[in-house]
């Protein structure tokens, strides 16, 4: 037991270390990589970095190839499923970034002749390789991440935001000696309370920030018993060297870059969701906090009662996903669902949550209202008595409705444009706020579902399960 500094009266008194110790070490046993795992990606990974280092001879272009990420840096979590291998090819920066996108990438390519490739888009265009390849009997699946990027001398002043990666890794490959597994902890730690990750669907904890928080603390639960007293803009800055200005809930400095904040893309809520998080298992650690909870999914009937015990209503627009990088879409989504949002309670319904829920082909905006009907009128505000301004227009404009006077006020009973949100969606979605690409595509065709329809769905059946509690 090591005793807390008291400072809040809800923080344990003790903390139950030998359980924490012994919960990291069964964990461990599951997560760490096996020997035979780390030389299938070493085996994979030096495979491709003599392929492209080859064809780079050949074509004649100046380039490095490195293995950077988490399997450069013994990081990696091993889940049973996919491994993630990143590989960068880092070229002169004298070259600009058309180079980049077309040759940087057509050496990948031809590099990779034969492997199954699929061309992504983050900022710039990079190659994804996939590989099915037997380790010691287990058929092993594996991603490569293959990457161009610039070998810039200073990471501050990158061409593209990829340059600064190969900083990162001898940043971290210098400073995490001896504290790899307490990384992996942490990242299992976060995916499973689904905070793990940075891309613009999760707004989470990066890798790279997972590394430098147990740099930074060392330990896991060291981490867990400072982030539970964290306050919004907490300021970590190992190098102190920082020069960051923006307020963001949680900040810290890049060590190879002072101007960024390597919590950006963190969002309120999910750094909430871990500090709540940490303080619950800090108090009563326990494996589940490390295993996958299965979500049971929920039967048309089951789920019909959960909203009418509710009394919500459902409504879901649906589209189709416009083809379009991940990244963007989901900001584009999120934008979208906002904005309808907005107008859906100006013009008087009530929200209560709403969800972007999206497969492969298809998009479901769904929103649960409190309120989702409308009495034909509403009370439409006019100028103040007193004022004596523009009450001759008021009650021209609106001499076909009830004119009265109320706290000083003219106002007048007038008719709503819509009394039902069917009625809105059908008549003005495109009116909203939206993301580009996502307008264009809700132009082309798109439905409103009631709750039966929403329910024919399995796959929304099985999103609304995992988000709905009840019985
Ligand atoms: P990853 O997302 O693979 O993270 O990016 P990671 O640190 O290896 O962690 P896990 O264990 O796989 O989850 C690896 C590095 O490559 C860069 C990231 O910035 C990160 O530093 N990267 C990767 C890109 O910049 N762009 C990409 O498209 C892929
Ligand atoms: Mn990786
Ligand atoms: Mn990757």
């Amino acid at each position: 037991m090591r005793q807390f500094k008291n400072s809040h009266p809800s923080e344990p008194r003790s903390i139950p270390m030998d359980k924490i110790w012994e919960i990291k070490k069964r964990v461990l046993n599951d997560i760490k990589p096996k020997r035979e795992d780390i030389k299938a990606i070493n085996d994979i990974s030096d495979e491709i970095i003599g392929m492209i280092r080859k064809k780079a001879d050949e074509m004649n272009l100046e380039a490095d190839v490195i293995l950077v990420g988490s399997a450069s840096r013994d990081t990696w979590v091993s889940n049973g499923e996919k491994r993630d291998i990143d590989i960068f090819t880092l070229f002169p920066e004298k070259f600009d970034e058309d180079f980049l996108e077309e040759k940087g990438l057509l050496l990948i390519e031809e590099a990779m002749q034969g492997w199954r490739l699929e061309k992504r888009y983050a900022e710039h265009p990079y190659a994804h390789a996939f590989l099915e390849r037997e380790v010691n009997g287990e058929e092993m699946s594996f991603e490569i991440d293959l990457v161009p990027c610039f070998d810039v001398k200073d990471p501050s002043e990158i061409k593209s935001a990829v340059d600064r990666t190969p900083y990162h890794n001898r940043y971290i490959k210098r400073n995490i000696k001896g504290k790899e597994d307490e990384v992996r902890i942490l990242k299992k730690f976060l995916e499973i309370l689904g905070v793990y990750g940075s891309d613009t669907k999760t707004h989470g904890f990066s890798g790279y920030l997972c590394e430098l928080l147990i740099i930074k603390y060392g330990k896991f639960e060291d981490l867990l018993i400072e982030a539970s007293r964290w306050k919004p803009e907490t300021y970590i800055d190992l190098e102190g060297h920082g020069k960051y200005e923006r307020k963001e809930p949680l900040i810290v400095i890049d060590p190879v870059d002072p101007k960024r904040n390597v919590a950006a893309a963190l969002s309120l809520n999910n750094l909430s969701i871990f500090i709540d998080a940490a303080r619950e298992f800090l108090k009563r650690p326990d494996e589940s906090y490390f295993q996958k909870r299965e979500v049971k999914i929920r039967s048309e009937e089951e789920l019909l009662k959960i909203f009418s015990k509710r009394g919500t209503h459902l409504n879901a627009l649906s589209f189709k996903r416009p083809l379009f990088v991940e990244d963007i879409i989901y900001s584009q989504l999120e934008r979208t669902i906002k904005g309808i949002r907005r107008r859906l309670e100006e013009l008087g319904f009530k929200v209560m949550n709403a969800y972007i829920y999206a497969d492969s082909k298809d998009v479901l905006l769904l929103f649960e209202f409190e309120v989702w009907a409308l009495p034909r009128v509403k009370k439409h505000l006019g100028p103040k008595v007193f004022d004596w301004k523009g009450e001759e227009s008021f009650k021209r404009k609106n001499r076909d409705f009830k004119i009265y006077i109320e706290d000083g006020r003219y106002v007048a009973d007038k008719p709503r444009k819509f009394t039902t949100i069917e009625e809105f969606l059908k008549k003005e979605v495109l009116k909203c706020a939206l993301g580009k690409n996502v307008r264009e595509s809700i132009k082309e065709g798109y439905e409103i579902l009631d709750l039966d329809e929403i329910l024919e769905r399995e796959d929304a059946r099985r999103f609304l399960s995992g988000i709905i509690k009840g019985n």
